[in-house]
């Protein structure tokens, strides 16, 4: 279904980002992946996927909190593919810490990369969607935006700040074709939760479902919402049931 497009994954090279690179590769688009320190992983990404699935990829170094960068990285992917057809906003960092010591530089390098980030890619990303007349964003959220979480005052005012966000593009870029949607999901097995794996915490007994997820189980999700032409301005969970 995403055979000939084009989809931007930002920190599609590990965890979650290279499950949702590696599931929108295997419906057919191509994929450019952006990311910040590995790129040894993003290249060997992306030879995997054009090996697999016979598609175009490409690595592309950027900070996605670098309102210029980010200007500059999206047109560099439009010439080599032609089109951003899917925007993937899967970016994002922790820096946590309780609130009566968290430092400014904690929030606010939190908020640059987590909602900034989002930001400047849907910026740069809209006018090539506005001209195509169609497109798809997907940010990924986390239930953390959606019910807080202690020790993550920055993350989860970041994460809520994109369902915020997601919802406004949806209902500004509706009229033009566009969808804009979010993924929220629990804990996923990652370097992001490496701590919490394994352990026999409360957080892990709190989710209903019993585990924690995968990434490719929050990749289906990113795929279903590219491909879904009558759906926007929503926030689907991929969370075992933990912030029902
Ligand atoms: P991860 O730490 O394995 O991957 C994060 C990715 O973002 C990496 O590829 C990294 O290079 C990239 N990145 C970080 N800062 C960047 C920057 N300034 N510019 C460009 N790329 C940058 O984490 P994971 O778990 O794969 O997280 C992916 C997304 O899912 C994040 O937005 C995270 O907040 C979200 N999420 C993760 C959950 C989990 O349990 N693992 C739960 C809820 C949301």
């Amino acid at each position: 279904m995403l055979k000939g497009k084009t989809a931007l994954i930002t920190g599609g090279a590990r965890g979650i980002g290279a499950a949702i690179t590696a599931a929108l590769a295997a419906q057919g688009a191509n994929v450019a992946v952006i990311y910040t320190g590995s790129q040894e992983k993003a290249e060997a990404l992306c030879a995997q996927c054009a090996q697999d699935h016979g598609v175009q990829a490409q690595a592309y170094q950027c900070d996605v909190a670098d309102f210029a960068a980010a200007k500059a990285v999206v047109a560099q992917v439009k010439k080599d593919f032609g089109a951003v057809d899917v925007l993937v906003n899967n970016a994002g960092i922790t820096q946590d810490g309780l609130l009566a010591m968290m430092k400014e530089e904690s929030f606010d390098r939190v908020l640059d990369v987590d909602l900034k980030g989002a930001f400047n890619f849907i910026r740069h990303c809209t006018p090539l969607f506005l001209r195509q007349k169609g497109g798809a964003i997907v940010n990924i959220t986390s239930v953390s935006g959606m019910i807080g979480n202690p020790g993550q005052a920055n993350y989860s005012a970041a994460k809520a700040g994109l369902i915020g966000l997601t919802k406004a593009v949806a209902k500004e870029l509706a009229p033009k074709g566009i969808t804009c949607n979010a993924v929220a999901p629990g804990f996923i097995a990652t370097d992001m939760t490496r701590d919490l794996a394994g352990q026999d915490n409360a957080l892990l007994a709190a989710i209903p479902l019993g585990r924690m997820g995968q990434p490719q189980e929050v990749a289906q999700a990113v795929a279903f919402l590219a491909t879904a032409p009558y759906i926007t301005g929503e926030v689907l969970r991929v969370d075992g049931g933990i912030a029902m």
